[in-house]
């Protein structure tokens, strides 16, 4: 059993990478963005004051769960939702509460305790698995990784100009880096990967190499 933490700013690739990498070492992929992404879904939906720790009473009553490569949040497929550009704007206020990293932190480790996982996040080698086999922190060029952003979008139908979507992004890596609760550092253990000219199939095969050279397969 081992596990792989990738770490990395807005837009650096990880969750391709990381559902990739899972696939070719047929272990699990945990998507934790997607985790604080749906609980901002429900405080948006609820209508509460995101900034207020206070407000966060409907975590115990949440349920979150995966299931085939789909996210479930209290029962309803929200896939789809919790990538819209509403949710990327709010997102970093729910992840700064300290009641909802806990709850997610919590989850993470329950369902990566007993297999092999690669998960990704902002937080995963510092704090989540700390003891993870192999870190990646992975990142790209602002533009590199606002270019990504865009092409992913578009094959959504969403349009957003190359200026503000880096605006979007250098806001939000500001916000995920500056927070008190684990912010998005580079653990000093994890081996840096700059995917600013190195394709997704490079970037998977690198990794495999680092997995293999440390003897995890
Ligand atoms: O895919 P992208 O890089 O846009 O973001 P994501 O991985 O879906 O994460 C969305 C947001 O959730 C981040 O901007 C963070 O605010 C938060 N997050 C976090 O705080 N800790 C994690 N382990 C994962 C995500």
């Amino acid at each position: 059993m081992y596990k792989i933490a990738i770490d990395g700013p807005a837009g650096a690739g990880k969750s391709t990478i990381a559902k990739k990498l899972a696939s070719a070492l047929n272990i699990e992929y945990i998507d934790t963005g997607a985790m604080y992404r749906a609980i901002t879904l429900k405080a948006i939906r609820l209508g509460i004051d995101m900034e207020d720790e206070n407000s966060y009473g409907f975590l115990k009553d949440t349920n979150l769960d995966i299931c085939n490569g789909r996210f479930i949040l209290d029962g309803e497929d929200v896939s789809e939702k919790i990538r819209s550009v509403e949710i990327t704007e709010n997102v970093s206020t729910p992840s700064k509460i300290k009641c909802v990293r806990e709850f997610l932190v919590d989850y993470q480790r329950k369902i990566s305790d007993k297999k092999s996982v690669v998960m990704d996040g902002r937080d995963i080698g510092t704090v989540v698995l700390p003891k993870a086999e192999l870190k990646i922190f992975l990142t790209a060029s602002v533009e590199c990784r606002a270019r990504r952003r865009m092409l992913e979008r578009k094959l959504a139908g969403i349009e957003k100009s190359l200026e503000e979507t880096i605006e979007e992004i250098e806001i939000r890596d500001y916000k995920d880096s500056t927070r008190k609760e684990s912010p998005l550092k580079k653990s000093e253990d994890a081996v840096v990967i700059d995917s600013s000219n190195m394709s997704i199939d490079e970037v998977v095969s690198t990794i495999i190499y680092l997995v293999s050279e440390r003897g995890l397969v």
